[in-house]
């Protein structure tokens, strides 16, 4: 197109109210009436990651976090585990659930017949908050969607919320996790399961029994029962 014509048809759409345009690709196609998933292509791990980069979207980059723990096994689990940050431990090793309540998890795990290799374990945050208070709000709201992005990558049929923070916060509740567990929820595709924090379950071990309860209700479910 001639550059006086572009300049016209620039300053009509600038007359409009249009304030910008977009070149990439999947605006191309949604104005070429392509579907834009014909053409963006699939996220994957790999780009969540680079996308989070040496993140400093919220203050616990300087906060004395040592690396951002992303998460950690299979991309195509059908069991992820969602708890609610990093501690000490996971924040010098970079995986996540790695410390004493961590290998409590990789118990429980191995009590459905699995291994760490076959699900997904990641948090709702992904640096460590400073004395392992909670995460605040403005910390979840930066880092949740790459969470987001990365349930919707790895599809997993059931999402096992570990502890009241991820259970809250994943269903946007105040409700205790006494009344959360023991429940299925539909989420992001995935059945969402409530249940006690490893670390609880180091300092009440009678309710394990709760948490076998809910584990043999995923297993049953991935049996497809
Ligand atoms: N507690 C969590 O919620 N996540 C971890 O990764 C470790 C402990």
């Amino acid at each position: 197109m001639p550059a006086d014509d572009l300049r016209a048809h620039l300053e009509f759409f600038g007359e409009l109210g249009v304030d910008g345009v977009r070149r990439e690709r999947e605006w191309r196609a949604r104005a070429n009436g392509e579907a834009a998933s014909a053409v963006a292509p699939p996220d994957t791990l790999p780009a969540i990651r680079a996308d989070l980069g040496d993140c400093v979207r919220c203050k616990l980059h300087g906060l004395g976090r040592r690396q951002i723990v992303f998460g950690v096994g299979n991309p195509h689990a059908e069991l992820m585990f969602v708890g609610e940050a990093p501690g000490a431990d996971e924040d010098l090793q970079g995986e996540p659930f790695v410390g004493r309540a961590g290998q409590l998890l990789t118990k429980i795990i191995g009590a459905i017949g699995l291994t760490r290799e076959d699900v997904y374990i990641a948090n709702v945050i992904k640096c460590r908050p400073p004395g392992n208070r909670n995460p605040e709000p403005d910390e979840v709201e930066q880092c949740e969607p790459f969470l987001f992005r990365q349930i919707d990558t790895i599809k997993p049929r059931v999402i096992v919320a570990l502890g009241k923070f991820a259970a809250q916060s994943l269903l946007r509740t105040t409700e205790p996790i006494t009344r959360l567990r023991g429940r299925e929820y539909t989420y992001r595709d995935a059945i969402l399961m409530p249940t006690y924090h490893p670390a609880y379950l180091l300092r009440a071990p009678s309710a394990k029994r709760e948490v076998w309860e809910d584990m043999k209700r995923v297993r049953e479910i991935l049996q497809g029962e």
